[in-house]
């Protein structure tokens, strides 16, 4: 499914957002549907340049998009929304996150830039639903715990609001197709928090095993090493939920639980009601770049088994603690993903005549060496470029062309995380139907494809 080019819309009043994609549409039609539009052709100080954004979740990593955002010159924050209003005890002992120090963020922001120096203009909400009935805002950031991305991404998508929504995209596999059909549905434009898709090097590794520089691709291997901030957590106790804390909205659509202040702030990554430990957190950017190298990015594996992983016996956490899997695609492409190894890459290719590692930050390393200075040429494969995420999100916003992470791709790239889990839990070979999107030789596999949110919330 490809959206590239396409006008999305389908809402007959008119609304500043609909002014804006209507600009929009007239300029890419104009123009043939090019990847991206040059911010020229709106006019640096026309209303349509500028995106109204609203932040919802400002923890650790709702803190960074915001800044990612705040940088783009035609982006206005106008509302933040947290359940907790501020706290430490988030990733680092030193991160003092919530609703409150984001809004500060962004008004003295704002505030350096006017010539008064004073600015007050962004919102703070502990509900977002709230900042989804703002008819101002254009653009919504989904960075919340990941059992909470599919219903608010659907409700965002239901006012039509384009969404910018942080890996892994879902929970479940049900839940992530359930977002592709919200986001098709409603028009809106939806760009995967899969962010290295947009660094050079990590485009370029995998331009050079699409283009066959390692020869017949054979496996792609990821190491997926334990969680530095994973500490051992035996007998607990349920703790007091702290004042301006909105704990049962922080569970939103989970099973109810006992709260202890690692089950929530960012530590929920490490339980199985909230997230999927390693293989959905970290593994969720690495299965990305292995779909985008392999060319599988709107397809998956067709058989995948558990390798020695291993699960918590006792403690807070109950995800994964170690994980271990081997997949295999249809053209019999293996991919291995274990707990040794390399963990700075974000994955290797071996291939028929050499091989190649894509380091998260540093230069490409080949065997041969001379591989990764190979030129691609011009009428070789060459993928989609973007030099910043939330640029190339905004861009997507005005030109309604498709963003380099659309929804149907980060629902594949986690679908494969999904996958991992569920065989590494029932410790069996299982069968997967890519298209169906069903285990063919497993009920108890397809069971675990979907769960019932908790009501009120539904999908
Ligand atoms: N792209 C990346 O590199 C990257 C890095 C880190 C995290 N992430 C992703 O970002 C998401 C958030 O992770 P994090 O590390 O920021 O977690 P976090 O716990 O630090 O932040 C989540 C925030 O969401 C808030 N929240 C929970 N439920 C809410 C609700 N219903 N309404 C409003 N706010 C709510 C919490 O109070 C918290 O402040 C996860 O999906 C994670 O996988 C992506």
């Amino acid at each position: 499914m490809d959206y590239m080019g396409k006008i999305l819309t389908n809402k007959s009043h008119l609304t500043r957002r609909n002014f804006l994609k209507r600009t929009a549409a007239t300029a890419v039609s104009a123009l043939g549907a090019p990847y991206i539009v040059p911010a020229s052709i709106f006019g640096a100080n026309a209303p349509s340049n500028r995106v109204n954004v609203g932040c919802i979740g400002t923890g650790n990593q709702g803190v960074q998009d915001l800044k990612g955002f705040l940088n783009q010159d035609d982006v206005q924050v106008l509302a933040v929304c947290d359940v907790n209003r501020a706290s430490y005890g988030y990733a680092h002992s030193n991160q003092y996150l919530g609703w409150e120090p984001a809004q500060k963020i962004v008004n003295e922001h704002y505030s350096r830039k006017k010539r008064s120096g004073q600015y007050k203009g962004c919102d703070a909400y502990t509900d977002f639903r709230e900042v989804l009935a703002r008819n101002d805002i254009d653009a919504v950031t989904v960075v919340l715990p990941d059992h909470w991305h599919a219903v608010v991404t659907i409700r965002a998508a239901e006012t039509g609001k384009d969404i910018y929504c942080e890996k892994p995209l879902s929970l479940t596999i049900a839940e992530g197709r359930a977002m592709v059909e919200a986001v098709k549905q409603y028009g809106v434009i939806l760009q995967t928090g899969t962010h290295h898709r947009s660094d050079e090097h990590i485009r370029r590794g995998c331009e050079l095993v699409r283009n066959g520089r390692i020869g017949e691709v054979k496996r792609a291997i990821v190491v997926l090493g334990p969680h530095g901030k994973r500490e051992y957590i035996g007998k607990w106790q349920p703790q007091l939920i702290p004042k301006e804390f909105d704990y049962d909205m922080w569970l939103g659509p989970a099973p109810w639980a006992p709260y202890h202040s690692d089950r929530c702030l960012y530590r929920f990554r490490f339980f199985h009601d909230y997230a999927g430990g390693e293989t959905t957190n970290t593994g969720a950017h690495c299965f990305d770049v292995v779909q985008w190298a392999l060319n599988t990015e709107h397809t998956g594996p067709v058989e995948i088994e558990d390798t020695g992983s291993e699960w918590p016996k006792d403690g807070l956490y109950d995800a994964v603690s170690k994980v271990s899997f081997r997949a295999e695609y249809a053209n019999n492409v293996e991919l291995i993903c274990g707990p040794t190894g390399k963990s700075n890459l974000a994955a290797r290719f071996e291939g028929t005549e050499g091989w190649l590692e894509i380091p998260w930050w540093n230069r490409l390393i080949s065997q041969p060496q001379s591989l990764v200075d190979s030129v691609i040429g011009t009428n070789e494969i060459h993928l989609y470029r973007s030099k910043n995420h939330y640029r190339n999100f905004l861009d997507c916003v005005k030109t309604r062309c498709r963003p380099i992470t659309p929804v149907e791709i980060g629902h594949r790239s986690a679908t494969v995380c999904h996958l991992g889990n569920i065989a590494m839990r029932l410790k069996r070979k299982l069968h997967w139907n890519p298209e169906a999107e069903r285990f063919t030789n497993d009920d108890q596999a397809n069971r675990l494809l979907s769960r019932s949110p908790r009501a009120p919330w539904h999908l």
